[in-house]
């Protein structure tokens, strides 16, 4: 690393990088490659873990003893900061959004089985964000709460992926591959914000584009821009930020954030059955029949080498087991 955040080691880095090359002969195009960040550690998976260390750092080096966070139910960041907090030894309290469901499944049923504590806030508790925070930090007196927001995408947690960059770097040279493309998908900004600068830091040739899993471009370039200018103010003089491209591939939402549609669950089963990868309808699996799309309509038509980040997930794919449709 370049630069020297402060960082806790929690991921098993560095992470395989693969070529998936059944799924990119019957793609036709480029050859596909897969950063495995889905193993970055066997339960906290993912790509949330490369950001929790440096913004779980920062939380401790201001003495926190609590760490608060919020997302969907089936946040994986969530559940990533629920497994930090319990590896370190120290609180967690989860927001998440919407009423509390029957059943606790996939990391919803794993934020328990970690200690988190759990406050379900219904929308307008949610978008009232600040209010349930300060609510929470009363309850815990003898405790100094740090809040990490949605997804640990802020000027700290873009150390994660702007750090994922030198390992890239790594792997195309042993692999002695350029890849044209870096390819992710965007829910809170923190990852695509992090190759972003990463890119430029470590002097990689390729570009990256993200698929955004909700909301929509616009939301994307604003959210990441904020997190450059703050990046920028709080680590001045690395790098200017302001005219780096933020490349969106809009459209592939699907009937919304968490919702997924047919076509998209046949992408995950072919990819588990003929890679062994498991990506999921939330995050990866949808960013990933987006990304097979688009080799579809010749976006990457003259690109020899294409990589595909496997952000995590896996638990998000149980609580849709019967939209798999498997006859039992
Ligand atoms: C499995 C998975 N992949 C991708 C993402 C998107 O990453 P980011 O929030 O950094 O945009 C998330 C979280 O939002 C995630 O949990």
């Amino acid at each position: 690393m370049i630069f020297n955040p402060p960082r806790l080691e929690l991921a098993r880095l560095p992470t395989p990088l693969q070529p998936l090359d059944r799924i990119s002969e019957i793609a036709g195009g480029p050859r596909i490659w897969i950063k495995r960040d889905d193993l970055t550690d066997t339960i906290a998976s993912g790509n949330k873990l490369r950001k929790l260390e440096f913004t779980v750092a920062r939380a401790l080096s201001e003495g926190a003893d609590l760490l608060v966070t919020c997302g969907g139910i089936q946040s994986n960041h969530c559940r990533a900061t629920a497994w930090v907090a319990s590896k370190l030894g120290i609180r967690c309290h989860l927001i998440l959004r919407g009423e509390p469901p029957a059943v606790a499944d996939g990391n919803l049923l794993l934020d328990y089985m970690l200690g988190a504590k759990i406050s379900y806030a219904p929308n307008n508790a949610f978008a009232n964000l600040d209010k349930t925070i300060g609510e929470i930090k009363q309850r815990y007196p003898d405790k100094l709460a740090y809040f990490i927001p949605i997804g640990a995408s802020d000027s700290t947690g873009l150390w994660g992926y702007i750090d994922c960059c030198s390992e890239l770097k790594k792997d195309f040279a042993r692999e002695k591959i350029h890849p044209e493309y870096i390819i992710s998908a965007t829910g809170s900004g923190g990852t695509l914000g992090g190759l972003i600068i990463g890119i430029e830091l470590h002097r990689l040739s390729a570009k990256t584009i993200a698929f955004n899993v909700c909301d929509d471009e616009a939301y994307f370039l604003k959210k990441i821009s904020d997190d450059f200018v703050d990046w920028e103010k709080r680590y001045p003089d690395i790098l200017e930020t302001s005219k780096l491209p933020i490349n969106i591939i809009d459209g592939y939402v699907g009937p919304g954030y968490g919702r997924a549609e047919k076509p998209v669950f046949e992408t995950i089963k072919k990819v588990a059955q003929l890679e062994g990868v498991i990506l999921d309808p939330v995050y990866t699996g949808k960013a990933f029949h987006a990304m097979l799309q688009e080799i579809a309509s010749g976006r990457f038509g003259k690109s020899n080498n294409i990589v595909f980040i496997h952000t995590g997930g896996l638990y998000g794919n149980f609580p849709h087991r019967d939209e798999f449709q498997f006859r039992i």
